[in-house]
Formats: C-alpha cells, structure tokens, sequence
C-alpha cells in the first residue's frame, strides 16, 4: 500500500521515478492507489497543448467517419445498422466537431492567420468546408430521424457519407499537417499558453470536466453497436 510519503513525494513531481523503479505500478492496487492515479490523469490534462487538444478532436472526427463507412456499405449490400446509431454519430460530428472543435478553429484560429495574411488560402478553403460539413451535417440528421427509408433516401445518404469523408479526411489531416504547426508561428509564447487554457474552459464549460473522455466513450459505445470497436478485426491476415 502506498503511505503519506509516497504521496508526497508523487505530488512534489517525483513521479518518473517511481515508475522506473516499478513501485507505482506494482502496488496500486487500493483505493489510494485509485485516488493517485485519477490526480495524475488530472495534472497530465493541464498540460495539453492547443495543438495536441485539436489533433485528438480529429480523432473523435476520424472514428466517426469509420462509422459513416460501415452505415455507406450496409446501405449498398442491403444489410442494416440501427438508425440512432446514425442519428448519435451525426449530433456527436454537429455538437462536438461543429459547434466545439470548428468553433475554436473559427474563433482563435482562423482570424489570426488572416491577419497575419499567413496561409490565407488554405484557411478560405477550411472555411468553405466548415460550412458544407455542416449542410451535410443537417441533411444527415434529417434522413436518419425519418421513421423510413426509401430508395432515393439511401441514396441521398449514401452520397453524403461518401461526400463528408471524402472532405473530411483531407481536411482534417491539413489541418493537422500545415495549419497547426504552423501556429505557434503566429501567436506568442504566452498567447499559445493562454490559448490552450482557453480551449480547455470552454471544453469544461460545454462537456463537462471530463468532456473529451466522455465524447470518446460515446464514439465507444456506438462502435460496439456496429461491431467495429475490436481493433484487431482490422489487421490484415500477413505471413
Ligand atoms: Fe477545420
Ligand atoms: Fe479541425
């Protein structure tokens, strides 16, 4: 069992080596083991660079596209998937990457690249796709809360998913690749400081304090309705 001592010594930053020596994960096995452990997953959110906070949304947006994929070839072999799987994937993309993520990227990002005059191009065309995801976006929640679908109804949805993803994975990765490591170049040392505090009061204020985790445990749970959340049904059979 973990004493006072321990725990002091964890808290005044001596976690490294208590890892190394293999008495952190060798002995935490009661509830104060317990305690230390959700401190530690609290301080390491502290840390999270705005960079890193966007780059993990695009997660979030990446295993929602798997999902789009599996609904697009269900609808093409005529097998079937529950409609509120569907309707869910789609608010998680409308409340959490349009009206969270795209909203951060609108707000704090955008307008200090455009004022830099850095990359402006590539931002209009992020802007431009922002607004046709969210289009896509309103006439997929349409579709998926109709009771049924006709022929032209999976047609028009089978369209959509090819039309999101087809935007979406090059957009994200962008984003990913250009426009974020690039932004430490137009914002200041403190600025970028304060701007990933910001980024995490508004993920508190919208998600709760454990937003990010509860959106990705949603995702989760409607993997496993559909049977894709075992990522090893992904690796190919090699020899
Ligand atoms: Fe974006
Ligand atoms: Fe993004």
């Amino acid at each position: 069992m973990f004493t006072n001592n321990h725990h002091e010594d964890f808290r005044h930053g001596k976690r490294r080596e208590f890892i190394k020596n293999g008495v952190l994960l060798g002995t935490l096995t009661g509830i104060a083991g317990m305690n230390l452990l959700s401190g530690c997953s609290r301080e390491g959110e502290e840390g999270i660079s705005p960079a890193e906070d966007l780059m993990r949304e695009h997660g979030v947006l990446r295993r929602i596209t798997l999902i789009y994929d599996h609904c697009h070839v269900s609808l093409a072999n005529g097998s079937s998937f529950p409609p509120d799987v569907l309707n869910n994937a789609a608010l998680i993309i409308r409340n959490f990457v349009e009206d969270y993520h795209e909203k951060l990227e609108e707000d704090f990002l955008f307008p200090r690249f455009e004022k830099a005059n850095h990359l402006p191009d590539l931002v209009r065309v992020l802007r431009e796709q922002h607004s046709a995801g969210r289009t896509i976006t309103g006439s997929i929640i349409d579709a998926a809360g109709k009771a049924e679908w006709t022929d032209d109804d999976k047609q028009k949805l089978s369209r959509l998913f090819e039309e999101f993803n087809r935007m979406y994975r090059p957009h994200a990765a962008r984003e990913d690749t250009v426009l974020f490591p690039e932004i430490r170049n137009v914002f200041s040392e403190n600025e970028y400081a304060d701007l990933g505090e910001e980024f995490e009061k508004k993920e508190n204020q919208l998600f709760g304090e454990k937003g990010f985790e509860s959106v990705v445990e949603k995702v989760a749970g409607l993997e496993k309705q559909l049977q894709l959340y075992d990522l090893g049904q992904f690796t190919p059979a090699v020899s």
